[in-house]
């Protein structure tokens, strides 16, 4: 039987996407039936990537180099999808990755329960996107994507309460505000496929910034750490640039994060 060390590592030097995030749901349903049973499978320890195997397309260029499309063609919509696709793929692989890199870090059950769970509605996610896409006559890989999103793991490969700071915290948070208006796009266009895989995203993606909140106290408390301060200090050192309003306060506040967390970081 592999550790879920093991399983991590192997989600993440899987290439395809498909591939990818069967495995993801498979080790994730492993994991949690263990756990149901009683006897929870060992954490173990293995070695993560420096960056996830990703398959041959799309090809990844500077986020200045990806062409914008007018949100309201058919192309535009296929271009959207197809971005949220790509953030999907480096949302399971990121929710994997902190098991392994930070293995070494004593935590309690519930910490790998939340990732494995994040990491199983990531590959949901990306799948529900490549079939809006296929529905769409494109798929994952038709068009260029940005090639900058693993650069936050990169960056808080060594900090825990960094990386907890900065990707559910801050970068999932993200994805609460602009959601609802992608809703509304495929909304207008009559696309109810992807409305109804935008709308679980959403739902689902409150969970990620509730487990990132969650974690972020629970280790800022066994430090003796205050919260506010630890989290802007982390962001502003992690984190390159300053945050957008406007925010989705109420979906913020459900994933137990308060006004008093974000607005200082719109200052920078
Ligand atoms: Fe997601
Ligand atoms: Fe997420």
């Amino acid at each position: 039987m592999m550790s879920l060390c093991e399983m991590a590592v192997d989600v993440l030097r899987t290439a395809d996407g498909r591939e990818k995030t069967r495995k993801s749901r498979d080790y994730a349903r492993s994991w949690t039936e263990a756990r149901a049973a009683g006897t929870p499978l060992e954490i173990g320890a293995a070695e993560p990537p420096l960056d996830p195997a990703r398959p041959e397309r799309p090809e990844l260029l500077d986020p200045r180099d990806v062409p914008k499309r007018k949100p309201g063609s058919p192309q535009g919509r296929i271009a959207l999808l197809h971005a949220v696709a790509h953030i999907e793929l480096n949302a399971v692989d990121l929710h994997w990755d902190i098991i392994p890199r930070f293995a070494h870090v004593p935590m309690p059950l519930g910490f790998y329960d939340d990732w494995v769970k994040a990491a199983d509605e990531e590959s949901k996610h990306f799948n529900l996107m490549c079939d809006c896409l296929e529905e769409a006559g494109s798929f994952y890989g038709a068009l260029p994507a940005h090639s900058g999103m693993w650069r936050a793991a990169r960056d808080t490969a060594d900090d825990l309460m960094g990386r907890l700071a900065v990707v559910p915290m801050v970068l999932e948070a993200r994805g609460l505000d602009v959601t609802p208006g992608m809703i509304d796009v495929f909304r207008k266009a009559g696309a109810t496929s992807a409305v109804a895989a935008l709308e679980t995203i959403y739902a689902e993606e409150v969970g990620h910034v509730a487990y990132g909140s969650k974690w972020f106290h629970f280790l800022c408390g066994r430090d003796g750490a205050d919260p506010e301060p630890t989290f802007h200090a982390l962001v502003r050192r992690y984190f390159p640039g300053r945050l957008k309003p406007p925010f989705n306060a109420e979906k913020r506040a459900e994933a137990g994060l308060h006004p008093d967390f974000y607005w200082p970081l719109v200052e920078g």
